[in-house]
């Protein structure tokens, strides 16, 4: 599903890693996970109630040009497109984008200063109260790697976190295991597996 098709770098100049001072575990998060035969993992996890560290503060974030977004307020939909895109979703119909959004509990996305572009974006579905599903972590490949994808996490898991939601679910390529498994995700907890149907359009 992720195929790598890479835009090319809006900027100059990829910005530094950002480095972290504080914290970042989220404690005592309980997950479970299956293997997909489409090679998606389904992740699921419950953790306590409550507001967790984070690496990396909003202060210093903006001091890089980075400022977050809770709401779709001034997203623009068809440049968080092209982040999918850019990454290997599909391309995916801009009215159906909005859609899933306004039926989103929680999102977030980062907005880059210089280019007022979205560069990272992650949301959430679920009943608000006991169970969430995690969708749609990107990072805008130019900005990959310095640490706004585990910023964005942490910042979504707190918001379900302080909601008292504490079943947390994602599905996971493979190759992307290692970056949630530091957040806490776990595979297979106590043997419970996840189960998808998936319906898949045929090819014409
Ligand atoms: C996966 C993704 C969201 C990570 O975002 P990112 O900004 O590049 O990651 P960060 O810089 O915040 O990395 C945070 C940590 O995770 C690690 N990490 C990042 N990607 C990883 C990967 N694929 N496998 C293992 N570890 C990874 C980093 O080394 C870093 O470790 P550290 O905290 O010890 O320094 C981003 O690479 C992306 O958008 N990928 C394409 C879309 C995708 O696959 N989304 C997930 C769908 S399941």
């Amino acid at each position: 599903m992720l195929l790598h098709n890479n835009i090319s770098p809006p900027f100059l100049h990829t910005p530094s890693t950002l480095k972290t001072t504080t914290t970042t575990h989220l404690r005592n998060l309980t997950i479970s996970s299956q293997q997909q035969p489409t090679t998606t993992t389904t992740l699921t996890g419950t953790g306590p109630k409550g507001i967790q560290g984070i690496s990396i503060s909003d202060k210093s974030l903006t001091t890089r040009g980075f400022n977050f977004h809770h709401s779709i307020e001034n997203l623009n939909l068809d440049q968080l497109n092209s982040i999918f895109v850019a990454v290997g979703f599909p391309r995916r119909d801009p009215d159906k984008i909005r859609v899933a959004l306004e039926h989103t509990d929680a999102l977030l996305w980062v907005e880059y200063e210089k280019s007022k572009k979205p560069i990272a974006f992650a949301r959430a579905t679920g009943d608000g109260v006991f169970n969430a599903i995690i969708w749609d972590v990107v990072v805008d490949p130019s900005f990959q790697g310095i640490g706004l994808g585990k910023a964005v996490m942490e910042r979504l898991m707190n918001t379900l976190l302080e909601k008292g939601i504490t079943n947390i679910a994602l599905y996971s390529e493979p190759r992307v295991l290692g970056f949630y498994r530091p957040l806490g995700f776990v595979a297979d907890p106590d043997g419970i597996r996840g189960m998808v149907y998936s319906r898949k359009k045929k090819n014409k």
